[in-house]
């Protein structure tokens, strides 16, 4: 084996990981450019209704501030492609906290002296923020996020159901839920006469100077989006936001460069959340424990604003194999700010309602619930009828038995107590798609024997430029350290975002064939290398198949162990053990990281994470991490990730299959599945806090 023989797969520790922990990292609120502003934003204070009234004489009077812009005097701006994005063009309120104005002034408190200083007046209509499962506005929409039809159906579930032997009718709740990712979304904005440059907190760069244009009617080449650090986003920065809108309208009005990073406890209304999902789960099985029929319908909620789908019946037309099978989706457009990604949606909240009904159908029939899934195993992709590319979840599930202990289990709920605690476990599949998107990248060989790779990927704290140089110096054949590799800059050329667990794919692709055909280059190459080097480009538009003839999925099996408070109702997680097979794993550090992760947010979601729409109040009642309770360190006691690698010539050059999103997907469930063995008492609305529990 030669070194490069192993780098792929290697656990390399992240390149910018001593910037990061010494500080000198830049993220995009850190570019002092000479005479920069800062610019703070003026939420509205109603819930639905229109600006009446504006004085800014008040805040223009304070030292320091430099410009108010509302909808009466800010620019009028183009028609972007995302409607949160026309910000201050109008004077309607279509939810509590829409921005309604931005301060610029030279510093930030002098900014936000000036935002409490503006006086706006409205007029107001009643409004409805409320979701209930009969909500009457609910309608079938065209289609749910990703494009997935609403609605799907195969024989008779309902007759199914009706002659099954077993039967299970039960309803679920999630509620929504915040990204709030470490850095809070944030641009400095910068004009040199027509020409704009951004340094924005974003998962994908292209997506940012693609609306910018669209919105200050430039060219796309006159704009340069720049994000080379990110300080996590889980879907709330794959988009752009109203602050780089604001911040580069900001910087035109006054001529200096602005920095906008949103408050807080500004967060929750403006960069999407995870809609609340009301799931109802209808499962039929014979005798044998093998489904007959699956019915999982969803109503979740979207904003005036636009309509985004939280496609939770999604997963349930992959898991199982079932002869009847209906999935459906309805949705309620409702006065509250505009849902969103946020890590795994629709899988996410979708596992966690089907995972839990499968956990009480085995319950309810007396077998395994490991067993129970392994027995519904599909041939086929259920709702396509497509193969597999692959797909080892019973491998995941029997290797998670066995590295957790589960053939040692009581499988009687309420059978382990200890003192006043109550110890349970409980076991979910996880499930999440192989995505894939067109790419550019470059490779050059430099006279002193390096390599330079520039694609526009983002690295957003998962370790993305580590690993697209272990891919490059695998498909080079060099020693990592000779490859340098730049990203997150639109000047590279497009590239997908970092989200729907695809970067590393996509990305990944185009390093992959820019570095294969620079070898051709140089294996034709004879003397020296020019000064300026030997570069080879690559665009996989056309070549990488988001098409497949086969079903390709990541797929995982979660363990959980519990300790449930009979005093206090506190649930703690003492275990969490996740087996998954999800391709070659490119870098064992970086992706353990990843499925750590995802399995820790999916304890947040079990225990703590709740955002609470006030029905008077029209907003998020939570709105900074002392009330919207995150994992911290003493919650998550024993994490272990482990992963079957898996050899799948359907993928991609690396066979690899995203992993940045399976490790939320289910985790939840087995949680909560381990509170009902515990306990006894089935909880089916999350979060499981004291005062449910209790
Ligand atoms: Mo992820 S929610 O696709 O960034």
């Amino acid at each position: 084996m030669t070194a490069t023989d192993a780098v792929l797969g290697a656990p390399v520790e992240r390149r910018e990981g001593r910037e990061k922990v010494t500080g000198t990292a830049r993220y995009a609120a850190e570019f002092p450019a000479p005479g920069r502003a800062h610019a703070w934003p003026v939420p509205a204070t109603v819930v639905r209704g229109r600006v009446t009234g504006v004085d800014t004489a008040s805040a223009l009077a304070l030292p320091g501030v430099l410009a108010v812009l509302t909808h009466v005097n800010a620019p009028r701006l183009g028609v972007p492609d995302d409607p949160t994005l026309a910000v201050l063009q109008d004077p309607r309120v279509p939810h509590r906290g829409w921005f309604v104005g931005v301060v610029v002034a030279e510093t930030l408190e002098a900014a936000r002296a000036g935002a409490a200083a503006v006086r706006i007046t409205y007029d107001t209509e009643p409004h409805d923020v409320t979701l209930t499962a009969s909500h009457s506005g609910a309608y079938v929409p065209e289609s749910a996020n990703g494009g997935f039809p609403a609605v799907t159906e195969q024989g008779d579930p309902d007759g199914a159901l009706a002659s099954s032997a077993t039967r299970l009718d039960v309803e679920y709740r999630v509620p929504p839920l915040h990204n709030h990712p470490m850095e809070p979304h944030a641009s400095t904005a910068h004009w040199d006469g027509d020409r704009l440059a951004v340094h924005c907190s974003s998962q994908g760069t292209t997506a940012v100077r693609k609306e910018l244009a669209r919105l200050f009617a430039l060219p796309e080449d006159r704009i340069t989006v720049r994000a080379e650090h990110v300080g996590g986003g889980f879907g709330s920065k794959g988009t752009p936001r109203p602050e780089v809108v604001l911040a580069a309208m900001a910087a035109r009005e006054t001529g200096r460069p602005v920095t906008l990073a949103l408050p807080r406890r500004y967060l929750p209304a403006v960069v999407g959340h995870r809609a609340p999902t009301l799931h109802r789960l209808r499962l039929g099985a014979d005798r044998g424990g093998r489904l007959t029929s699956l019915v999982h319908e969803v109503t979740t909620h979207t904003s005036r604003v636009k309509e985004f789908v939280e496609q939770a019946a999604v997963p349930a037309r992959v898991m199982y194999a079932a002869p009847a099978l209906r999935t459906a989706h309805r949705v309620a457009a409702l006065d509250v700010p505009t849902p969103s990604w946020m890590r795994a949606p629709g899988e996410c909240p979708g596992m966690y309602a089907l995972e839990s009904a499968m956990d009480e159908l085995a319950a309810e029939l007396g077998v395994d619930p490991v067993e129970l899934r392994i027995r519904n195993e599909p041939e086929r992709e259920p709702d396509s009828g497509r193969p597999f590319s692959s797909r080892h979840l019973v491998e995941c599930l029997r290797e998670g038995a066995r590295r957790f202990g589960w053939e040692s289990r009581d499988p009687r709920p309420r059978s382990h107590e200890a003192g006043p605690l109550l110890i349970g476990s409980g076991v979910a599949s996880a499930t999440y798609p192989v995505l894939v998107s067109p790419c550019v990248a470059s490779a050059r060989a430099l006279p002193d024997g390096g390599f330079l790779v520039r694609v526009n990927a983002t690295d957003i704290g998962t370790g993305a430029r580590t690993v697209l140089a272990q891919i490059a110096a695998d498909a080079l054949g060099a020693r990592l350290d000779r490859v340098r590799v730049e990203v997150a800059d639109s000047g590279i050329g497009f590239a997908p975002m970092a989200g729907g667990s695809s970067g590393t794919a996509s990305w990944g692709s185009a390093v992959h064939q820019a570095c294969v055909r620079l070898t051709g280059l140089l294996a034709e190459h004879s003397g020296p290398l020019p000064d300026e080097g030997v570069t080879a480009e690559a665009d996989t538009s056309g070549t990488v198949d988001a098409e497949s003839p086969f079903a390709r999925h990541a797929f995982g099996a979660h363990f959980a162990e519990v300790a449930v408070d009979t005093v206090s109702g506190e649930v703690r997680v003492t275990r969490l053990l996740g087996v998954f097979a999800a391709g070659h794993i490119l870098n064992a550090r970086t992706a353990r990281s990843q499925f750590i992760g995802g399995m820790t947010m999916g304890l947040g979601m079990a225990l703590t994470e709740d955002s609470t729409v006030d029905p008077v109040f029209g907003d998020f009642v939570e709105r900074d991490l002392a009330a919207y309770h995150v994992p911290a360190h003493a919650d998550v006691a024993d994490v272990e990730a482990h992963w079957i690698d898996e050899e799948d010539d359907h993928l991609n050059p690396m066979g690899s299959k995203g992993i940045g999103e399976i490790g939320i997907v289910g985790s939840a469930a087995a949680v909560g599945n381990a509170v009902h063995h515990a306990t006894g008492i089935r909880f089916r609305e999350l979060p499981l806090t004291p005062d449910g529990v209790l």
